[in-house]
């Protein structure tokens, strides 16, 4: 007879969302830092978070304070659904490690319920696909945002690049050029999801309508023909980052960076204030380099700066 798993952990990486063109629906995960979740199954059916904890890089001014209660934390509030929705007997208490700085733009919300679910799945056993976590994973995210978007949560189950379309529940997988990579810069200071979706336009004309939904065509189909030409021509977004741009001090000096650097595209990662770029494989250190660089001139003194290929593995069991 086997013995039932009492503990899981899973680890869920990281993400840049928007990706400039696909403003909610476009998102790729990176292969850098991630938040950790353990699960331990208790006699209850409720959640509890016993710890929440920090990896040793992050320090309380990049992770502020986190809820426990579970009703108020997105690592939490998806098994509460799951527990209902799959009949279980039995809850689960969490241990959290952030890895993601919170408030970042680089997708913390998502890893921590991604995380979670993805451990709680383990501990059963596994009963369901990746895809039939979407949902819960979701619960999570509407919870920091107030929007049932999946550019974060998609490619952080799935990894790789992802098309999320908003209003649908399909996940599309886009491949991603090999000799391209990532550089992600955190300035070290915090801005709110909500604040940063508060300034966006309720409305756009059409005019500008035809000219982003031709780049983001354009940049899809770049990632299939590795056209570099075409995808720099395509990142590039008048919607959503010039209303943003001015809650991210240094911005316009950090993109300049970038670009004089080789980047093939910069913009802000997700609701910011991260910034990301993608540059020749060859090139992305120094566009890093840079990037920190014009952050720091630019009066942010904690600057935390990343590398990394597109991550296709997404969440696991670890
Ligand atoms: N697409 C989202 C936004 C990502 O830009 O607000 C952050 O949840």
């Amino acid at each position: 007879m086997t013995t039932p798993v009492k503990s899981c952990e899973a680890f869920a990486p990281a993400t840049v969302a928007n990706v400039s063109v696909g403003y909610d629906n476009l998102g790729f995960a990176l292969n850098t830092i991630g938040d950790r979740v353990r699960v331990t199954r208790t006699d209850d059916k409720e959640v509890t978070i016993s710890s929440i904890a920090y990896e040793s890089y992050l320090d309380e001014s990049n992770v502020g304070t986190l809820p426990t209660d579970p009703l108020q934390n997105t690592a939490s509030i998806g098994l509460l659904k799951f527990i209902k929705e799959q009949r279980l007997s039995f809850g689960f208490d969490l241990e959290i490690t952030k890895g993601i700085p919170i408030g970042s733009g680089l997708g913390g919300s998502a890893a921590s319920s991604v995380a979670a679910i993805v451990a709680a799945n383990g501990l059963l056993q596994n009963p369901l696909e990746k895809k039939d976590l979407l949902v819960y994973a979701l619960e999570g995210e509407a919870l920091a945002t107030g929007a049932h978007h999946a550019d974060n949560v998609g490619p952080c189950l799935f990894g790789g690049m992802t098309l999320t379309p908003a209003g649908s529940d399909s996940i599309v997988h886009i491949p991603f050029p090999k000799k391209i990579k990532v550089a992600s810069v955190f300035p070290g200071f915090r801005l709110d999801t909500k604040k940063a979706r508060s300034v966006l336009p309720t409305s756009i004309e059409l005019h500008k309508h035809t000219v982003a939904s031709g780049r983001l065509g354009a940049f899809i189909a770049s990632c299939h023909s590795e056209d570099l030409e075409l995808m720099k021509g395509s990142l590039v977004d008048d919607i959503i980052e010039p209303a943003r741009a001015p809650l991210i001090s240094g911005f316009e000096q950090v993109k300049q960076a970038a670009m004089k650097a080789g980047a093939i595209g910069c913009s802000i990662s997700g609701a910011g204030p991260s910034v990301y770029a993608f540059g020749l494989n060859a090139e992305i250190e120094p566009i890093a380099a840079q990037m920190k660089a014009a952050f720091e001139e630019s009066g942010h003194p904690q600057v935390l700066a990343w590398t990394s290929k597109v991550n296709l593995e997404g969440a696991k069991l670890i």
